[in-house]
């Protein structure tokens, strides 16, 4: 399954592929999304088709629920699972106190539901991801269609009074038009530079109208499972 990979997909695959072992028969288990996290439901599928593993996944988005059904993985909706036994998903950044931040792939509101909806959350990533300080990954902030450039300007006023180096937010976009999340709404990167202070960031930006959610994970994530190149794996 692994080919012959680039050594920065290679550090994906290894810490996936760890990660994928600590999925157990019975375990309702939400499933990320992005780069890494398709590593993962590919080796969930291997595991489902050469082991028997039966376990049911509850997606983040879209795309990873499409590729959970092609590689035979039993999908259900967050609805139907209520609570889950363990998130594994990907990182834009994760530093020491294992706070991260997510959404580079457009699908943090999901992610960070369902991360929260479960007992354990572990992010899998390759070592480039690790930090001192968030912030030089612009930070995704879901916003609503409905006056975003309101919300924009809102979210600029905001960070005049936050301890960042940055105030930009930028519209993502998808070619000409706007970026569209799974939930219909839009997203704002904020290029910020340097975080001082996450948790305080997180709270106040939920508090702006039309913003849905900010791709900061402060206590949600347990553990980190780190890929290498050269196929080492450390877990935090
Ligand atoms: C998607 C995410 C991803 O987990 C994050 O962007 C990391 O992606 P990748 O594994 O492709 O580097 O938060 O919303």
């Amino acid at each position: 399954m692994s080919g012959e990979l680039s050594p920065i997909d290679k550090a994906k695959f290894v810490a996936a592929k760890r990660a994928a072992e600590f999925v157990e028969s019975g375990m309702r288990v939400g499933l990320g999304t992005g780069s890494t996290a398709a590593w993962l439901v590919r080796c969930l599928g291997e595991r489902v088709r050469e082991e028997g593993l039966r376990f049911r996944g509850v997606p983040t988005s879209a795309r990873t629920a499409d590729l959970a059904r092609e590689v035979g993985i039993e999908v259900i909706s967050l609805d139907e699972a209520r609570w889950l036994d363990l998130t594994i998903d990907g990182a834009d950044e994760f530093d020491a106190n294992l706070s991260l931040i997510k959404g580079g792939g457009g699908a943090l509101l999901q992610e960070k539901i369902v991360a929260t909806a479960s007992d354990q959350m572990v992010v899998i990533a390759d070592a480039a991801k690790e930090v001192e300080t968030l912030g030089a990954f612009p930070l995704p902030v879901e916003v609503i269609p409905f006056g975003w450039p309101t919300s924009q300007a809102l979210v600029e006023e905001t960070l005049v009074s936050m301890d960042v180096m940055g105030r930009s937010a930028t519209l993502r976009m998808n070619g000409e038009r706007p970026y569209v999340t799974d939930e219909g709404n839009h997203i704002l990167d904020l290029h910020l530079g340097r975080i001082g202070n996450p948790r305080q960031l997180a709270m106040v930006l939920n508090q702006i109208p039309g913003v849905v959610e900010n791709g900061l994970f402060i206590d949600i994530c347990d553990q980190v499972v780190i890929g290498y190149s050269d196929g080492r794996v450390e877990t935090r």
